[in-house]
């Protein structure tokens, strides 16, 4: 059984349940966000995080930003108050599609109720809300169900894989997107072994991958980042499997900064590479990874190691989030409705039926 990384507990006046990762993997800790101020916190500081994940928190968090209504107050104002909202959680972080995209539904969802149940008052519209919340959430549940079961045979017997950062159970609603493979794999009986690279500055893959697939009994390795090149040339990876924040119309692919470095190294050594993603991580509006917005973090988060500084005060920094890995360098990307192998414009547009 994978871990629940987000729960809503109660109805309309209920809250948001997240363990927070923040603290993984010395202490579970659930940590309760019962207004949007929460949320956005819990989301900018990484409590919640990986962009399926946050964009179903996302959803629910447009549930608590209601609960500031008055029942007196008309459904005009219960739209006033979810576009606020909407455009507050939406500033929270750039780069994963996910956030935006469930934002947009939720929000064009409750305009449509609107528009066309004239008699309608502010509690269906809180519920209807609600209960589209619920629908991203139970989907994204699937889809990363599906994304395992399609990406599973590329894991066989014997091999051994590199995952970057944390694309689990803890990235999203449901079992992971890069890690659902390797528990499908895993549950079929299969032997192999996974390599985690730690992923700095914020440790995603040494505290949450390394964790997830310890409780899961897969057998798992942590490396540095630095170590994945001469892992490759020892002829230790058999394949590269990484989730995506924002997959651009060309196939290019935006995830957590180092997974450009991979895809290189991979193309370099003749490895397969593959991006594990939901259809929700797709950005149609965009043509390449260039238009994608990359998220830059505090300096900070580079100077110090586990609350220890390690660089001078006042040193410059650079600390971008996440980097674009072109889809030239991707052999395939594994959605929950099949595999695009050699994604391009073409393939991705047809995959998605659009
Ligand atoms: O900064 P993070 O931890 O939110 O970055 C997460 C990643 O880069 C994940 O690989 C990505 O969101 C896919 S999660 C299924």
């Amino acid at each position: 059984m994978v871990v629940k990384a987000l729960k809503w507990v109660g109805e309309v006046d209920g809250f948001l349940e997240l363990v927070d990762q923040r603290l993984l993997p010395g202490g579970f800790v659930k940590l309760e966000c019962r207004d949007t101020e929460q949320l956005y916190e819990a989301i900018k500081t990484l409590a919640v995080r990986g962009a399926p994940a946050i964009g179903v928190s996302a959803a629910y968090g447009l549930v608590l930003g209601m609960q500031s209504l008055k029942s007196s107050e008309s459904i005009e104002q219960g739209l006033q108050v979810l576009g606020e909202s909407c455009e507050y959680l939406a500033s929270a972080r750039p780069t994963a599609v996910n956030l935006f995209w469930a934002i947009d539904r939720v929000r064009r969802k409750a305009e449509k109720f609107a528009a066309e149940k004239t008699e309608a008052g502010l509690v269906a519209l809180r519920e209807l809300v609600l209960a589209e919340a619920h629908a991203i959430c139970a989907e994204d549940v699937e889809m990363c169900l599906r994304i395992g079961l399609n990406g599973e045979k590329f894991i066989r017997d014997g091999f051994h894989i590199l995952t970057h950062c944390n694309a689990g159970a803890l990235a999203t609603a449901g079992q992971g997107t890069a890690l659902s493979p390797m528990f499908e794999a895993h549950k079929k009986g299969r032997k192999f072994k996974v390599y985690a690279d730690e992923t700095r500055p914020l440790l995603q893959g040494a505290r949450l991958t390394a964790w997830e697939l310890q409780q899961a009994g897969i057998d798992a390795t942590v490396i540095c980042d630095n170590m994945a090149g001469w892992l490759m040339k020892q002829g230790e990876i058999n394949a590269v499997i990484t989730g995506a924040d924002r997959i651009a119309a060309n196939g290019d692919t935006a995830n957590k900064i180092g997974t450009y470095s991979l895809s290189i190294l991979a193309r370099e050594h003749n490895i397969p590479f593959y991006i594990a993603a939901p259809s929700s991580t797709f950005d149609l509006s965009i043509k390449s990874g260039a238009e994608i917005p990359i998220e830059q973090r505090a300096a900070d988060e580079v100077r110090n190691f586990a609350g220890t500084q390690t660089a001078p005060d006042g040193i410059d920094v650079f600390n971008p989030a996440f980097d674009v890995t072109e889809a030239r360098d991707i052999t395939a990307i594994i959605t929950e409705s099949g595999v695009i192998e050699n994604p391009n414009i073409d393939n991705v547009a047809e995959h998605l039926g659009t």
